[in-house]
């Protein structure tokens, strides 16, 4: 088989590393790629938004399966171009992809099926919102309606917050026209975990679960991020939960959105806030997470190729995936100043010595290669990620291998995983 990933980020080096194992790949290419990835396959300099060019290129190079790694594309509708050429891709359409894309799209979806999320209220108009958020009063939630990198998400602690949140995405348009409309939602308590699964469009096969850590300092403080790192399974969600989720949340999800006339394929991801009433949904993506699928992936030890080909193919009731009994743990090593600006260009020490280990992979993000050395190029620069058959040992494994990474402004929370010891007394 004849592998075309789009993306360039921790996310996609991880599927680029899982594929490479596969004996039914006999060639991978990305675009358009980074350092690390260029070691499991080969770079092309094409651009994720380039639609017409990443069709022509499967095309050309007789690609029989394409994989797209960020929402973006997908929101943009790549798999529509590549369909419309008769070509294969694992991701969902256009219209689908709405289920990411648009928060109005998705609540309007969980309420007409049912599915546990926080009450909601959409506005269109910034004297409404800020009406309605005096009336009911604080701590709530405002969000602006579709993409906006992570960061059109604010949990206001007072009525002040609110309404400054209302303003920067509706009258300043700090977010552009992905803040047209707000949703100003209830503001649920509790931690934070994800599943993650594969989908044809009938069937669902859950993925384990894992948990993100998004804000940029240890102790979920200062502003979110795309990911500080992530660690799997998550201990918080008990098998009878994740049965939960699969029934009353993917199930569901993916039925509805058959029932309303979107056909979904590829994954569908629920990021999840549990008290001890259960699970309620936060958001749905319609992509592997970037950092979960570092740790997810590395726990699958079934072959991913027949899995992908399955999902793309409509028949993914003839898989069984097979994971190890193991933890997975990812530390992200990001640039200085990262999530806000910072400086781009550093050489990346140390890496070589981590190589050649079965227990611990080093994947890339924001890398380049400059003059033969590796030096970032991005926020999130490499994504340490280890496996051991205990959280404590992995935790040590990986913090290890991170202390043997240099590279000037690098920061790192150190605080990956900790909140799941609790669970593992
Ligand atoms: P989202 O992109 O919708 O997942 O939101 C980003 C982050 O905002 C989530 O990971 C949560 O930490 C937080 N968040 C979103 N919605 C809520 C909510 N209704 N209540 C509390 N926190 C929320
Ligand atoms: N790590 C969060 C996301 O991929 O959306």
């Amino acid at each position: 088989m004849r592998v075309l990933l789009i993306g360039g980020g921790g996310r996609e080096h991880t599927l680029a590393w899982k594929l490479s194992q596969s004996p039914q790949v006999e060639k991978i290419y990305c675009a358009p790629g980074n350092a690390g990835i260029e070691e499991q396959a080969q770079c092309v300099p094409l651009s994720v938004d380039d639609r017409q060019a990443l069709a022509e290129f499967a095309e050309k190079e007789k690609i029989d399966l394409t994989v797209v790694g960020p929402e973006d594309p997908l929101a943009a509708g790549v798999v529509d171009v590549f369909q419309k050429r008769g070509l294969k891709i694992f991701g969902p359409n256009k219209k689908a992809a709405q289920l990411e894309g648009s928060k109005v799209f998705a609540k309007e979806l969980m309420y007409r099926h049912n599915i546990p999320t926080a009450e909601y209220k959409t506005f269109d108009n910034p004297q409404e919102a800020e009406e309605y958020i005096k009336k009911i009063g604080s701590p709530l939630v405002v969000k602006a309606e579709g993409l906006a990198a992570g960061k059109g998400v604010m949990v206001c602690h007072d009525e002040d917050e609110a309404l400054m949140a209302v303003k920067r995405i509706m009258i300043d348009k700090d977010f552009g026209d992905a803040g047209k409309r707000v949703i100003v939602e209830e503001c649920l308590q509790g931690e934070e975990a994800s599943i993650l699964a594969f989908t044809d469009g009938e069937n669902i096969l859950s993925m384990v679960s894992s948990q993100d850590h998004k804000p940029v300092f240890d102790g979920d403080r200062g502003p979110n991020t795309g990911g500080m790192g992530a660690y799997a399974p998550a201990p918080l969600v008990t098998p009878e939960m994740a049965k939960f989720v699969e029934d009353k949340i993917l199930k569901p999800a993916v039925k509805g959105m058959k029932e309303d006339g979107y056909s979904y394929s590829g994954v569908i991801y629920a990021g999840l806030m549990i008290d001890e009433k259960g699970p309620k949904v936060l958001e749905f993506n319609c992509r592997f997470g970037d950092p979960e699928a570092q740790v997810v992936i590395p726990l699958l030890k079934s072959d991913l190729a027949p899995i992908l080909q399955a999902v793309v193919d409509g028949r993914l009731n003839e898989i069984k995936a097979l994971w190890h009994e193991k933890y997975a743990v990812c530390v992200v090593m990001a640039s200085g100043g990262y999530p806000g600006s910072y400086e781009k260009g550093m050489v990346i020490n140390g890496l070589n010595e981590l190589k050649g280990r079965d227990d611990l992979f080093v994947f890339h993000a924001g890398t380049a290669l400059k003059d033969g050395q590796v030096v970032t190029s991005g926020g999130r620069v490499l994504g340490v990620t280890g496996w051991a058959s205990s959280l404590p040992e992995t935790l040590d494994n990986v913090y290890e291998a991170v202390d043997k990474i240099s590279f000037n402004g690098a920061h790192f929370r150190k605080d990956i995983g900790k909140k799941a010891l609790k669970y593992l007394k």
